[in-house]
C-alpha cells in the first residue's frame, strides 16, 4: 500500500504528518511513501531529505490519492474530496467537536481515524497524539513565561548581588502542567502546582514541583485519569489559594481542563490586580475559554498593573520540528498496530478497543462516540472480605509465627543467661540488652537524612572512652599505658572525624 504525506492547508500550521526519520520507519512496515512536494518546509525538513530517507516527492493530487493519507490536522471538505473512497485518513480530528466532519468522510466512504481520540490506557501510550503535542506545548508555555519574565528563573550569587529564583504557580498537573512543572524547576524555578485529583501530588513531586493541596472534605481521585467538576466548596477554598499565591508568585501557567466542558475559571481580574508587575501569566486553556479572566485566545496582552496573560493556542506548533518528529512517531506506533504482518497491509481490527476507539467513520458509517474503555488512575478499593487466604497470605502468617516462636526462645535464652552467669554479667549484659532496644528504637525514628549527623554525635560519646583512658596512663605497667594510649588515639580520631564528617556533609547543603 501507498501512504500520502500532505501539505498542511491552514497557514498557521507549522507541524508535518511524517519526517524523514519516520519515513525510514513507516518504509520498513513495507510501504511506500509519497510526501508532497514542500510538505516538510514549515517544519524545516527540505524534500532531499525525505528522498534521502526513500520517499518519492510527488504533486499534491498524487499524495492524496495515495491508499493511506497521513495528516496533522482535520482535512477540509475539498480536501475530503480528493480522497479515494475506501482509503483510510489519520489525523486530529476533534470528533465529539465536529459532527459534521464526519459526515462529510462518511459520505465519502473514508476510514477516519481520529489521533485526537487514543484512549488514556497505557497500552496505547505510544500512539497518544494529545500526551505528545501537550507535552511539548506545556515545556513551551514555560519557555514563552521565561522570554517575557524580566528575571532569571533560578536563583544565583553573582558578584553584583544575590538574585532569588523565580516562583513559577502551574494550575491542573495533567501531560500540560507537569511538563510545565518539570520544565520550570529544571531553569532553577521555585514550583509549585495544584490540581483538583490529589493523586497527581507525587506526580508533581517527582517531577520537581511542591503539591499545594486545596483542604475540603470530599477526595477528588478520578477514575480515568480525567477531572471531575469541582464542587462549590473546592471551588471557594481554591480560590483562596489562588489569591494567597498572586501576591507570591511570578509567573502562573494554568492548564485546568474537565473533557466536555468548557474550561474552568481559576485565576480571576482580582488576582491579576494583586500580582507584581512584570509576571507573567500562562493561560495554556485559552482555546476552551480560558482559565484565566481577561485571556484573549491566540494573543498576549498586557494589563493596567503590568502583568502579561499569554493565551496562545499554538505552542506545540511553536517548535515545528520536535512536534512532527513526536507527531510522527506517534503515527508510525499507530501503523504498526495496523500492519500485524509488516507487508505493507493495513488491518483494522474493531474489536481492539483501541483501534475501535480512534475509528470514526468506516464504510460509510460512522462510528463515533466508541465504547467507553474504563480506566483507573487511582488504586481501586480493597475489597470489603476475604473468603479465604491467598498462598502467598498463608505463608506470611506462618512466617509471623515462627517469629514469635523465635522471640519466644530469644528471652528464654536471655533469662537463662541473667540467671546462670556469675557476677557482674548479668548486670552488664542487662544494660547491653536495654541500650540495643532503646538505640533501635531512637535511631530508627530519625530520618535517614540525619544519620550522619547523629553519628558523629553518638560518636562523640565514646568520648568517655579519652577520660577513661587518660585515667589509665598514669599507671607503671607498660601494657597498661600503651593500651591506654592506643584508646585515646582512636576514641580521639572517632570523636572528631565524626564532626569533620558531618562538617563537609552539612556543607553540601549550603548555598554560596
Ligand atoms: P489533562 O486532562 O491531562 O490535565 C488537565 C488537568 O486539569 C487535570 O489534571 C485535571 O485534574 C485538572 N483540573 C481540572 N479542573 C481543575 C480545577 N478546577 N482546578 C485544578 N485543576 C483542575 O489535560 P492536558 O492534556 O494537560 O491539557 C491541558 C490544557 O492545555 C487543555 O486545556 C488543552 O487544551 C491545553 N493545551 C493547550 C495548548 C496550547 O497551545 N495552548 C496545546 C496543548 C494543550
Amino acid at each position: 500500500m501507498r501512504i500520502g504525506i500532505v501539505t498542511e492547508s491552514v497557514p498557521e500550521e507549522t507541524r508535518v504528518a511524517a519526517t524523514p526519520a519516520t519515513v525510514g520507519q513507516l518504509a520498513k512496515l513495507g510501504y511506500d511513501i509519497a510526501v508532497e512536494s514542500g510538505a516538510g518546509a514549515r517544519s524545516s525538513f527540505p524534500d532531499e531529505a525525505y528522498i534521502a530517507a526513500g520517499a518519492e516527492m510527488v504533486s499534491a493530487g498524487q499524495a492524496w490519492d495515495c491508499d493511506i493519507v497521513l495528516k496533522v490536522d482535520a482535512p477540509t471538505d475539498s480536501e475530503i474530496a480528493r480522497l479515494r473512497a475506501g482509503s483510510t485518513i489519520a489525523g486530529l480530528l476533534s470528533p465529539a467537536q465536529r459532527p459534521e466532519l464526519l459526515d462529510t468522510l462518511a459520505a465519502q466512504s473514508v476510514t477516519a481515524l481520529a489521533m485526537d481520540a487514543v484512549p488514556r490506557i497505557s497500552r496505547a501510550q505510544s500512539l497518544d497524539v494529545l500526551s505528545s503535542m501537550t507535552n511539548i506545548a506545556g515545556y513551551r508555555a514555560v519557555i514563552e513565561a521565561a522570554h517575557e519574565f524580566g528575571r532569571f528563573f533560578t536563583g544565583q550569587v553573582t558578584a553584583a548581588g544575590k538574585v532569588p529564583p523565580a516562583k513559577v504557580l502551574v494550575a491542573g498537573a495533567g501531560v500540560a502542567g507537569l511538563a510545565a512543572v518539570g520544565a520550570a524547576s529544571r531553569l532553577g524555578a521555585i514550583v509549585r502546582a495544584t490540581d483538583s485529583r490529589p493523586e497527581v501530588a507525587e506526580q508533581v513531586e517527582s517531577v520537581g514541583g511542591t503539591y499545594l493541596p486545596v483542604e475540603v472534605a470530599e477526595r477528588m481521585d478520578s477514575a480515568d485519569g480525567y477531572a471531575k467538576a469541582t464542587s462549590e466548596a473546592y471551588d471557594r477554598r481554591a480560590a483562596e489559594l489562588y489569591t494567597e499565591q498572586a501576591r507570591e508568585v511570578d509567573i502562573i501557567i494554568t492548564t485546568a481542563l474537565i473533557p466536555g466542558r468548557a474550561a474552568p475559571r481559576l485565576i480571576t481580574a482580582a488576582d491579576i490586580a494583586v500580582m507584581r508587575p512584570g509576571s507573567v501569566v500562562v493561560d495554556m486553556a485559552a482555546a476552551q475559554g480560558g482559565n484565566v479572566e481577561g485571556t484573549v485566545p491566540g494573543r498576549k496582552i498586557v494589563t493596567d498593573n503590568g502583568v502579561t496573560i499569554i493565551g496562545y493556542t499554538d505552542l506545540a506548533g511553536r517548535l515545528p520540528a520536535q512536534a512532527s518528529q513526536l507527531y510522527g512517531t506517534n503515527l508510525v506506533n499507530l501503523m504498526k498496530l495496523l500492519t500485524p504482518g509488516q507487508d505493507g497491509l493495513l488491518v483494522l481490527d474493531l474489536e481492539d478497543p483501541v483501534q475501535r476507539g480512534i475509528t470514526v467513520t468506516h464504510s460509510g458509517e460512522k462510528l463515533w462516540p466508541p465504547p467507553p474503555v474504563q480506566v483507573s488512575a487511582t488504586p481501586q478499593a480493597a475489597p470489603a472480605a476475604v473468603a479465604a487466604p491467598e498462598p502467598e497470605q498463608a505463608s506470611t502468617a506462618l512466617g509471623t509465627r515462627a517469629k514469635y516462636a523465635l522471640g519466644v526462645v530469644g528471652v528464654a535464652v536471655l533469662f537463662a543467661i541473667i540467671a546462670l552467669a556469675p557476677a557482674p554479667l548479668p548486670q552488664h549484659f542487662t544494660v547491653l540488652m536495654l541500650a540495643i532496644v532503646i538505640g533501635y528504637y531512637v535511631i530508627g525514628k530519625v530520618h535517614h537524612a540525619l544519620h550522619t549527623p547523629l553519628m558523629s554525635v553518638t560518636n562523640a560519646i565514646s568520648g568517655i572512652i579519652i577520660v577513661g583512658a587518660m585515667l589509665q596512663l598514669a599507671t607503671d605497667n607498660v601494657a597498661i599505658r600503651v593500651l591506654a594510649f592506643a584508646a585515646v588515639l582512636v576514641a580521639s580520631i572517632n570523636v572528631f572525624g565524626g564532626f569533620a564528617v558531618t562538617r563537609r556533609m552539612l556543607g553540601m547543603f549550603s548555598k554560596g
